[in-house]
């Protein structure tokens, strides 16, 4: 099974065409990976061994697209991808083996400065999970929208939090609690603005940035793309991003030190 230009791309990331992205469904058979990626899940369970090589067949034809070939697509021991010197990206995956879906999306570092994509099984975040993962200011957003709407809110909240989780590791290799990210959903738009609460705010690396979600095919999508120059509106007030961390820049995030 190969991976495609997924429709959604330039709803999520509009008038970003130097953003490449593949998807695919999961099937029930691990795709063919290279040797040194299938190495990192070996021992792992079929339905991790499937979506991990999914998102390594994804990442192999969207950095195709950016010319890159062959690459061969490591985690690092945080989990996060290692990603060819100076590209940025994100792989996500959600739902069942088979029939979930697998997304990812690349872009070059100098286009993009910081890259994020969480996929989740529409309305999959049940009310006994809102008060882990929402703030009290979420939390009574979300008690205020029909309840009808809530669930399928909080999942994307709660994908949105994955989202800037992803887009913002890459430049600092900080871990973030759900409690420390607030997101301001736009449902009207399907756009949110993702943040640091002020017990996290000072960091310098991305302390706000803009997403948009999608509803595609009984999931949600959410997506982050900020370049390098964006203003950045955070808790001190407007910080550009051409002044911060660059990824593939020098950061060490085994020792988390620059
Ligand atoms: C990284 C994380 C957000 C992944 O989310 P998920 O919904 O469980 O799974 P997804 O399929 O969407 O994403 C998994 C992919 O994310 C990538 N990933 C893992 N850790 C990452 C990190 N630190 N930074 C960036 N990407 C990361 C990997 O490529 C992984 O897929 P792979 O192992 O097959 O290569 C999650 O596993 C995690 O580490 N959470 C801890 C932090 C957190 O969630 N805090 C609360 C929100 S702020």
């Amino acid at each position: 099974m190969s991976s495609s230009v997924p429709a959604w791309l330039h709803e999520l990331f509009p008038a970003r065409e130097e953003i490449a992205g593949e998807e695919l469904r999961l099937g029930t058979e691990p795709l063919p990976i290279h040797p040194e990626e299938a190495a990192q899940v070996a021992g792992a369970i079929a339905k991790r061994r499937v979506e991990f090589a999914a998102g390594r067949a994804c990442a192999r034809r969207a950095l195709t697209r950016l010319g890159i070939d062959s690459f061969v697509l490591e985690n690092g021991p945080d989990r996060a991808p290692r990603w060819p010197s100076g590209v940025v990206g994100s792989i996500s995956h959600a739902g069942e083996v088979p029939g979930g879906l697998c997304a990812v999306v690349v872009g070059r570092a100098h286009d993009v400065l910081a890259l994020g994509l969480d996929i989740e099984v529409a309305a999959a975040v049940a009310p006994d999970l809102w008060s882990r993962v929402a703030t009290p200011r979420e939390l009574a957003w979300l008690e205020a929208q029909a309840p009808s709407e809530r669930r399928r809110l909080a999942t994307v909240l709660f994908s949105a939090k994955e989202c800037f989780y992803k887009a913002r590791f890459p430049l600092c290799g900080e871990f973030l609690e759900f409690g420390e990210v607030e997101v301001a959903l736009d449902p009207a738009g399907s756009t949110f603005e993702a943040g640091l609460t002020p017990a996290r705010a000072g960091v310098a690396a991305l302390p706000r940035c803009k997403g948009r979600y999608v509803g595609v095919d009984g999931f949600v999508i959410t997506g982050i793309a900020v370049s390098p120059g964006d203003e950045i509106r955070g808790a001190f007030g407007v910080v550009e991003t051409e002044g911060l961390a660059q990824p593939g820049a020098n950061f060490d995030r085994e020792n988390r030190a620059w």
